[in-house]
């Protein structure tokens, strides 16, 4: 009883991110909305800190904010192991499992070697539930969907096409994604390839996702592509994702073909997709936290990984060109208290309103002003020895999380880092929204226009918060910050 009441104090525990109680965790999977749940699955190793045999963990959110832990749902067999994937629900029974009614069907990607080799071998299967989600039926002739030749053949992600009638898969296939089509979820036909000269590729492909989203008057498809590690790449994994048409067959990119459109600029949001099925088209995405480089070895027991705060994902037009934009879910709004109002504006940091403020888990809601040659933000989870910094470079136009003396980070040489992305504010005037957890930072710049997302392991006392500028004057406008709640 005891052992149990620990859970979620540890050292390091995210106080209102999602993470399991223990073992390892990777990728979000299976993310659908059905009778006012929604369902969160996730790459699960339950019997070690490490990746290992991959099972789907399961956690079940009527708000997307508390989170209630299942039974395992899906737990390798004579396919292999359980790899990432995607659920929907099947409204018309088009897959016969559910007597006419709906149900939720899983389509994900059963892992193991060619017999006899070690050469891996990635094919696709499908599970269903008849009891909303709490348990799992493997349909008996899986797997539904093979291919001989391409190695890397994983992460279906499925939804249902309206103005096809039909279901469409798409796959990450080695260094491209391939797009299916489907009656009944279980006979599946290709239909083309998308990839080749598009963005980056320097490592695999993995975990695509594909939606519609309203673009002003018109609609827009967006593609989200997940880029496996590579050791020449100081990033290592990250998402990038593409803005085009989708006609049921083809998905045709309307960037350069050399343009990469990164969806976060912090080092830790990779592998997300979205929730399927969920009411007014809202188009609700999650990434998992964490970055392949180390991954395997960040400072936490007896769990590892969490997941980002859900956000909601909108097209906005920045310069004449759609940009994909992500909001945190409003619903996160319930956990806030109210630590600190600021009434009128003030030079930064001239008079210095943050003495005295102590949070480790906090919401930071700020605008400021500034001169074109000024750099200025945030330095949270500070102490004598420790800060992260989260800065705007009015000069370089970029925002920044520098987590170079963040705290723990000798476990992996490309950890303390300071990273940035490029974010132009035609009034000098720049918005932050910003999330502090226990081993996280989150901010959204300019009502979501560019995220960042990166991983810290602070000691616990670091709590303090302090405002800077240099180079040029800063001036803050409005800043509140909120006592975000535990979620536990
Ligand atoms: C992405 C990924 C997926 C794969 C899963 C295995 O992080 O590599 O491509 O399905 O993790 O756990």
């Amino acid at each position: 009883m005891e052992a149990k009441m620990q859970h979620y104090k540890e050292k390091y525990r995210p106080q209102f991110h999602f993470t399991p109680k223990e073992k390892w965790m990777n990728d979000p999977n299976g993310m659908v909305f059905y009778k006012g749940e929604y369902h969160l699955f996730y790459q699960y190793h339950p019997f070690g800190t490490k990746w290992g045999p991959m099972h789907w963990g399961h956690a079940i959110s009527r708000d997307l904010v508390h989170w209630e832990h299942q039974n395992i749902a899906l737990a390798p067999d004579e396919h292999g192991m359980i790899f990432s994937g995607s659920a929907v629900v099947d409204w018309n029974d088009t897959s016969g499992f559910f007597n006419g009614k709906p149900g939720l069907v899983a389509v994900f990607t059963h892992a193991d070697t060619y017999p006899g080799t070690d050469r891996p071998r990635q094919r696709q299967s499908l599970a269903y539930s008849l009891d909303e989600g709490r348990t799992w039926i493997k349909y008996k002739e899986n797997p539904v969907l093979a291919d001989e030749e391409i190695t890397d053949f994983r992460d279906p992600k499925v939804f249902w096409h309206h103005d096809t009638g039909r279901w469409i898969m798409v796959l990450a296939a080695g260094q491209s994604i391939h797009i299916y089509s489907s009656p009944n979820l279980k006979d599946w036909s290709f239909e083309s390839a998308f990839g080749e000269g598009e963005g980056a590729h320097y490592g695999v492909w993995e975990c695509p996702d594909l939606f519609e989203l309203e673009a002003g008057d018109e609609k827009k498809w967006v593609m989200l592509v997940s880029l496996g590690d590579h050791p020449d790449v100081a990033y290592g994994s990250r998402t990038q994702y593409f803005i085009g048409e989708f006609d049921g067959k083809v998905f045709v990119s309307e960037a350069d073909g050399a343009d990469v459109r990164w969806l976060d600029e912090g080092k830790d949001n990779y592998a997300g997709v979205s929730w399927s099925d969920v009411e007014s088209n809202r188009r609700i995405y999650m990434g998992w936290m964490s970055n392949w480089r180390y991954a395997n070895d960040i400072p936490t027991k007896p769990w590892r990984s969490s997941m980002t705060l859900p956000r909601e994902l909108v097209l906005e037009r920045v310069c004449g060109e759609y940009k994909l934009f992500q909001k945190p879910i409003a619903s996160l709004e319930g956990l806030r208290e109210e630590l600190f109002s600021l009434q009128d504006s003030l030079h930064v940091p001239a008079e210095y309103p943050l003495a005295g403020i102590h949070g480790a888990s906090l919401e930071i809601v700020a605008e400021f002003e500034y001169e074109d040659h000024a750099e200025f933000g945030l330095k949270v989870r500070k102490s004598a020895e420790e800060e992260t910094v989260i800065g705007y470079d009015a000069g370089r136009q970029e925002l920044f999380i520098d987590r170079s003396r963040s705290g723990e980070s000798d476990f992996s040489s490309s950890f303390a880092s300071r990273d940035a992305g490029r974010i132009v504010s035609g009034d000098n005037r720049l918005k932050l929204q910003l999330f502090v957890d226990a081993s996280s930072v989150e901010v959204f710049a300019n009502n979501g226009e560019l995220a960042m997302t990166s991983l810290i392991f602070p000691d616990p006392g670091s709590d303090t918060l302090e405002l800077y500028s240099a180079g040029g004057k800063a001036v803050l406008l409005s800043l509140k910050i909120y006592t975000v709640n535990s979620i536990w």
